[in-house]
């Protein structure tokens, strides 16, 4: 099966069970679940979810013995870019190829959309039923893992410090201040973006009680994988095609430091390589089934080429 027939196949599961979690949520206010689910139905590569499922089937089992899970860090991420959406932070009007939940339901909704899908991702993870192979302490360490990876020393620090470099490239670009630029991009892709791909391939592990040494180096790869991923969003928002990407498009407008603004887009591309290789060794590192890894291997190079 090719990658892409194996994305869309992964990706149509978790689809159809997202919308079905939003709607067990007894006695939310309509409106709030409406939106909710607006951007979480938009659609979306899903990428996250099947991530975590194929790092789970390398421990033995099924992907959609874990659907539950895989869904919650979809919400996650689904709520990160509602906000990351919003006029305080990217402004952006086009999100999966729909308008931005904010342009749909207003600035104070699309704030609280995101809150409860966040909110209620630990909800949908802990609330709902796993085989007897998931173990309650599998569990936990899953959702430790979710929480730390999205929180204040993850995702949201990088998006905090992807705000504070806006504007970083105005100054003359001297060589101490390239450099001082690279070190800020490491961390603010590290968090932004890396962290939670890396937490969908940990949770994976987890929640099939990996052996210790398996998990370190599957959280190896997610690392790599996440940072070549955002290289290459950096690359696509200068040259990609606004209607396979569904958004159009804002890192020029925002003067934000990416890698295509302080390189250029050749150098990125070069570092994108790299990185994919590098997510590759590390996957080579993890013993277990064959089928899902050489699945996680097509998925890396799928995230290299990507063109949305
Ligand atoms: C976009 O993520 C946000 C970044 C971390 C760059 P995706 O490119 O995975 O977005 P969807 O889920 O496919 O819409
Ligand atoms: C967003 O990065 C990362 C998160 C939402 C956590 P970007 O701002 O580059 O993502 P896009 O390009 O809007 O999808
Ligand atoms: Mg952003
Ligand atoms: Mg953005
Ligand atoms: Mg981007």
């Amino acid at each position: 099966m090719s990658t892409e027939l194996y994305l869309r196949k992964r990706a149509e599961e978790v689809s159809g069970a997202l919308p079905v979690f939003v709607s067990r949520l007894r006695g939310a206010q309509p409106r709030l679940a409406e939106a909710m689910t607006y951007t979480l139905a938009a659609g979306g590569k899903r990428l996250r979810p099947v991530l975590m499922g194929a790092a789970y089937e390398i421990f033995g089992g099924r992907a959609r013995d874990i659907l539950p899970a895989a869904c919650a860090l979809e919400m996650v991420h689904t709520y990160s870019l509602v906000h990351d959406d919003l006029p305080a932070m990217d402004d952006d009007d086009l999100r999966r190829g729909r308008p931005t939940c904010h342009k749909v339901y207003g600035e104070a909704l699309a704030v609280l959309a995101g809150d409860a899908l966040l909110t209620d991702s630990f909800t949908v993870l802990l609330s709902s039923r796993y085989p007897a192979r998931v173990k309650p302490a599998f569990l936990l360490k899953a959702a430790s893992v979710l929480a730390a990876r999205a929180g204040a020393r993850g995702m949201v620090s990088g998006q905090a410090a992807d705000l504070e470099a806006e504007g970083f490239l105005d100054a003359k670009l001297t060589p101490a201040r390239r450099r001082k630029g690279l070190g800020l991009l490491s961390y603010i892709h590290l968090h932004k973006t890396a962290d939670l791909l890396t937490a969908a391939v940990e949770m994976g592990a987890a929640l099939a009680g990996a052996p210790e040494r398996d998990f370190r180096a599957l959280s190896a790869f997610g690392r790599e994988l996440g940072l070549c991923f955002q290289v290459a969003d950096d690359i696509l928002d200068v040259v990609g095609d606004k209607k396979k990407l569904g958004k159009s498009g804002s890192d020029a407008r925002n003067r934000k430091l990416t890698y295509a603004s302080l390189l250029g887009v050749e150098e990125a591309r070069r570092r994108a390589e790299g990185l994919m290789s590098r997510s590759l060794a590390r996957l080579a590192k993890v013993s277990g089934a064959e089928a899902p890894k050489k699945a996680l291997a097509g998925i890396a190079d799928f995230v290299y080429r990507r063109e949305n």
